[in-house]
């Protein structure tokens, strides 16, 4: 029998500080006239202190499990797509799976830039219709703020903070994800990076001093390559789905740019309704833009049951992607019995409990290992 990769839950998530152009202005030499105009961003998000990618990732994916009415440890697999992960290793995907409390679930990060939730949803969907798994959570996560340099105006404008979260899951029902168009030139790598932390050029006091740690960007190229491929990755996608253009209900794109967004949109004949655009209130979230577009519009009454859904990415790499969606779920999803919430709530708890008491149960072991070796030892 068929299987189909349909999106059953959403959820996002953004910090409650907001950073609005006219804040910006007052720490370097910008305005709320040119940003407006260059990219269309009003305010963006900034992370708590306390907040993290992991953390922000958790209350999305928290959040699209409610939509679901799922349950964690039904999960098979987690995805967190990030270019700014909490840490190298361990993947940020494990601290969300032990959050979660998603005992059966795998877990790990994907990197493709900006492109990384597309790409994720895409690898997510294909696990599925594979046969391999039937529930994949598909998160986009990001804590640019962390990584910007808040004294270059070229790039400190442009980001913002936040998560959102897809739960994919197997169905009979013919939808869900069609198609997925994956596209990398990696030529283009220096155009946008972070340079150091890698092995490349470890962390030192020099690349500290340098300034290597922050985002490092061509504006202008990246630009030009946006406009270049958003259009076209949407059509290869739309003829791999066999989807005229004409039947695409909502165009989400990555919010970096609204020009970027337009120039697409026009390229593609796409009337105003049909594209979504919030980055004027988040800026760019990165691998998080695209997720939280999408809970935005089923918000806002602009997704229905058997719409046509592109989401397009572009980003670091340079890389691309673009997924074509038919909507399988009927809106508004009724909300699920009160009991199921606090039976989820309790079962987050449990997973603070377990995931305490195993890191408890290693320890006292490796003491009891090391008192065994010593005594042995000294015997
Ligand atoms: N405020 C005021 N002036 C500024 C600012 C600012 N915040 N930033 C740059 N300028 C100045 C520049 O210094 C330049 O001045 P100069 O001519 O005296 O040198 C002038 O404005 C024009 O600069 P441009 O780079 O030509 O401006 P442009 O119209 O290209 O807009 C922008 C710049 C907004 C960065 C645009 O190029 C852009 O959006 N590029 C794409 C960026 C992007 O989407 N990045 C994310 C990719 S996804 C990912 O993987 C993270």
């Amino acid at each position: 029998m068929a299987r189909y990769a349909q999106i059953v839950g959403w959820g996002m998530y953004v910090p409650s500080e907001i950073l609005t152009n006219d804040d910006l202005a007052s720490v370097v030499d910008t305005s709320d006239d040119w940003i407006r105009a260059r990219t269309g961003i009003v305010e963006r998000r900034i992370a708590a202190p306390k907040e993290t990618t992991a953390t922000m990732a958790i209350r999305a994916a928290q959040a699209a499990l409610r939509v679901a009415n799922a349950n964690p440890t039904r999960l098979d697999l987690i995805i967190v797509a990030t270019a700014t992960p909490d840490y190298p290793f361990p993947a940020t995907a494990c601290l969300v799976q032990d959050a979660l409390g998603a005992t059966k679930a795998g877990a790990f990060d994907l990197s493709a830039g900006c492109t990384s939730f597309v790409y994720a949803l895409a690898v997510g969907s294909q696990m599925i219709i594979s046969g391999a798994y039937d529930q994949v959570l598909v998160i986009g996560a990001e804590t640019l703020s962390r990584i910007v340099n808040w004294t270059d105006r070229n790039t400190c404008v442009l980001f913002g903070d936040g998560a959102g979260a897809v739960l994919l899951q197997a169905s009979a029902v013919p939808g869900g994800v069609l198609s997925a168009v994956l596209g990398a030139d990696g030529s283009g790598g220096d155009l946008l990076m972070l340079p150091a932390g890698g092995s490349r050029h470890p962390a030192s006091a020099e690349t500290v001093a340098q300034g290597l740690h922050y985002v490092q960007m061509n504006g202008r190229e990246i630009f030009r390559f946006a406009t270049r491929v958003t259009a076209r990755a949407t059509r290869q996608a739309l003829d791999e789905a066999d989807v005229n253009l004409e039947d695409i209900s909502l165009f989400i794109s990555h919010q970096a740019n609204g020009r970027i967004i337009q120039s697409a949109a026009k390229s593609l004949k796409l009337p105003p309704e049909k594209v979504f655009v919030n980055l004027d209130r988040y800026g760019n979230t990165s691998s998080a833009s695209v997720p939280i577009a999408l809970c935005e519009a089923i918000e806002q009454d602009r997704v229905k049951r058997d719409d046509h859904l592109v989401m397009v990415g572009f980003g670091a790499g340079l890389t691309w992607a673009a997924v074509v969606v038919k909507w399988g779920v009927p809106l508004p999803v009724p909300r699920p019995p009160r009991w199921t919430v606090v039976w989820r709530r309790a079962r987050y708890r449990w997973a603070a409990v377990r995931s305490y008491l195993h890191r408890l149960g290693r320890r006292i072991l490796s003491a009891l290992i090391g008192l065994f070796v010593r005594n042995n030892g000294s015997g």
